[in-house]
């Protein structure tokens, strides 16, 4: 939804300084180059939640013709600064302001998890998408948001271990992610997601879960199994020929 006081559009600023042109790894070794791969031929790219357009120019570097739509006006506006190729539109994903049928590939990163409900982006993405165009969709891995996972170092017991908290309830946490900047995300069990994409008509194709970035393995250096556990999560899905419209089963 389009409101000049989300946390989004307070906090902005914090996103682009921390996150994008190089600053996290996780993007830099991980997102970007699954946007190569995954993107790569597509003519016509929609990215739903482009933030100041990482991700979009990378889409357009790769000779797409791209459009970027994102519910912040600051990240909007820094995404036109910053240029590479994309347009930009003003607009939430629950209502895309395009026709049916008309990208050829739709990307999606790190957006869903801050988004409740979440079922209506996924149903206009389906609705935007041409029968057989593909939905690249990045999403906080569920087992590391369920609330209360983390590792754990049982030193009385010589064991270390990844604990997962709650998996299947779905769960709003408001994280201060940094001091003064209090961010929404909605863990929700993974089937949550696929089950949605299968109701809209959007049909799994693959799933990467790729292990965590260097700078994360890093900081969990004293975890002999850190690279075990993933953090993040790409589903690519196909639109099938024949939509099915939501409310059905
Ligand atoms: C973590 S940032 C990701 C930005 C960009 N996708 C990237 O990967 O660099 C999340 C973005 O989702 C946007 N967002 C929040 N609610 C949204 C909604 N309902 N529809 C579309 N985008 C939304 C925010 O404004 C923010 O720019």
């Amino acid at each position: 939804m389009v409101t000049d006081d989300s946390p989004w559009e307070r906090h902005a600023r914090w996103w682009q300084e921390g996150f994008t042109e190089g600053a996290d790894r996780e993007y830099e070794e991980q997102i970007l180059p699954l946007v190569d791969a995954q993107l790569a031929g597509s003519g016509t790219v929609l990215e739903v939640g482009c933030g100041e357009g990482q991700v979009a120019r990378r889409a357009a570097a790769l000779g797409a013709e791209v459009v970027g739509v994102d519910p912040s006006s600051a990240q909007v506006t820094e995404a036109y600064r910053r240029g590479g190729g994309p347009c930009y539109v003003r607009a939430g994903g629950e209502r895309l302001p395009f026709p049916g049928d008309c990208f050829d590939a739709v990307v999606v990163s790190l957006v869903i998890e801050h988004v409740e409900p979440f079922e209506p982006v996924l149903a206009e993405i389906a609705r935007v998408l041409v029968p057989g165009g593909r939905l690249v969709l990045f999403v906080g891995h569920p087992i590391a948001q369920a609330p209360g996972s983390s590792w754990v170092d049982d030193a009385d017991f010589g064991d270390q271990y990844w604990r997962l908290g709650p998996y299947l309830p779905d769960h709003l946490a408001v994280e201060e992610v940094a001091p003064g900047v209090e961010l929404p995300f909605f863990h929700r069990p993974l089937g949550r997601y696929v089950h949605e994409l299968g109701r809209v008509g959007l049909l799994v194709e693959d799933l990467i879960e790729p292990p965590p970035p260097s700078d994360t393995l890093a900081q969990l250096a004293g975890f002999r199994e850190a690279a075990t556990i993933p953090r993040l999560l790409c589903l690519r899905a196909v639109r099938a020929g024949a939509l099915r419209r939501p409310g059905g089963s």
